[in-house]
């Protein structure tokens, strides 16, 4: 018996061909991107009840593939709402994505770039080779005067980047017959199987009090086992616990994130969230025997991407007026969408394995309780680079 946890990604962006400009030279920066945290926190701000779920790392893939093209204040915008440090902004997110694709992890993390172009459009020759460099981005030509047609190709072409979990990410209204140029899309595809399996047979219908004050009859998976775990404060002195699950191959692990108080509603502990939080938990966490209690759930989202990244300063791309990416092509294009659709399953999985480690952890005695039977934050990191390949909410299994 098999059980898989699923996980897919991706953002999108389309640019319509239209006029005007800004000269200015380019600057760089690097590191970890904590740009998609922000806009996460953009987006539940606007739902704070919901069941959303999310890829930072999507934003930033798909931001680090128009960037090439952009230029002046457009430019800067990408890179300042990127937040990389020294080094230019390529070295790093080359580097992620090397480290990402990697042998060790092509079972669990598959990510693929494509520009999708309409025929004939003359794009820069520096665009199109430093994405193939930076992100092995795939070039395609499609004809977008069929907008069906065109949106069917990219539709298949993400469906079967993310095995059939994102079968269809644009509709042909998006497309439009004469303006369309260049569609962007960057998709991630994640599969882990924990380290330390839950037995369904531990799985039983538990309360858990959603988002909304009604406490629900939801499926809850439970094991004793050995967990990294922390109790952490927001700076307004609010107490959170965090709990690592790492999947097979510990490369990558979920972070759960659960006000420690009841009455904490999650909304007050995600504004703290950031690269820098969660890089401060590794150092804090500690191996702890526990009886963990946790919803098994599924998620999906979609989500423009628009407002959240005006919000932050990313305005320009979105401007006829302002957009400059005069290093894409000689037309002047903008951004005339940037939406995202993700996708999570999760559940047992495998139970040989689970069984081993659990045994270990039956050794002891009267282990606490962990409990996540409130609304949690969960992250999924690749523990090497700290990247945040998705984040969540949810307030409701
Ligand atoms: C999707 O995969 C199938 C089977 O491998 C392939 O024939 C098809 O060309 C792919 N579609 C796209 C759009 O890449």
């Amino acid at each position: 018996m098999k059980h898989l946890c699923f996980f897919c990604l991706y953002a999108l962006v389309i640019l319509h061909g239209l006029e005007c400009v800004l000269p200015q030279t380019p600057s760089y920066g690097e590191r970890g991107s904590d740009l998609g945290i922000q806009v996460f926190q953009q987006l539940v701000r606007s739902k704070p009840l919901e069941n959303v779920v999310f890829s930072p790392h999507g934003v930033a893939s798909i931001l680090g593939m128009l960037l090439p093209g952009a230029h002046g204040e457009t430019r800067k915008q990408i890179i300042s709402g990127l937040r990389y440090k020294k080094n230019g902004p390529y070295k790093m997110l080359k580097k992620l994505h090397k480290t990402l694709t990697a042998k060790s992890n092509q079972d669990a993390v598959l990510i693929a770039n494509a520009i999708f172009s309409q025929q004939g459009f003359p794009m820069e020759e520096s665009f199109v080779n430093t994405n193939k460099d930076n992100f092995r981005t795939e070039t395609r030509s499609l004809d977008f005067s069929k907008p069906q047609v065109a949106a069917n190709e990219i539709n298949e072409w993400v469906n079967n980047k993310t095995k059939g979990h994102i079968p269809s990410l644009i509709n042909p209204e998006m497309l439009d017959a004469t303006l369309t140029r260049l569609v962007a899309v960057n998709s991630i595809y994640f599969k882990g199987l924990w380290k330390s399996r839950f037995q369904p047979m531990n799985t039983k219908m538990r309360p858990f009090t959603g988002g909304d004050g009604n406490v629900y009859s939801v499926p809850m998976m439970s094991q004793l086992s050995v967990f990294n775990i922390c109790m952490a404060t927001t700076p307004q002195g609010l107490k959170y616990k965090v709990i690592e699950l790492p999947y097979h191959g510990n490369t990558i692990s979920m972070l759960i994130v659960l006000p420690s108080d009841e009455d904490t509603p999650l909304s007050r502990v995600i504004p703290h969230i950031s690269t820098a939080t969660v890089q401060s938990w590794t150092k804090m966490m500690r191996l702890r025997k526990v009886h963990l209690v946790i919803p098994k759930f599924t998620a999906d989202a979609e989500v423009d991407l628009k407002a959240s990244l005006s919000a932050l300063g990313i305005t320009d791309i979105f401007s006829e007026d302002k957009a400059d990416f005069r290093h894409l092509s000689a037309e002047p294009l903008h951004v005339s969408k940037a939406l995202q659709k993700a996708k999570i399953v999760v559940n047992e999985d495998g139970t040989k394995a689970a069984a081993a480690t659990t045994a270990i952890l039956l050794a002891r005695s009267s282990p606490p309780w962990v409990t996540v039977d409130r609304p949690f934050l969960f992250l999924i990191r690749h523990n090497p680079t700290g990247t945040i390949l998705f984040m969540g909410q949810i307030n409701q299994p």
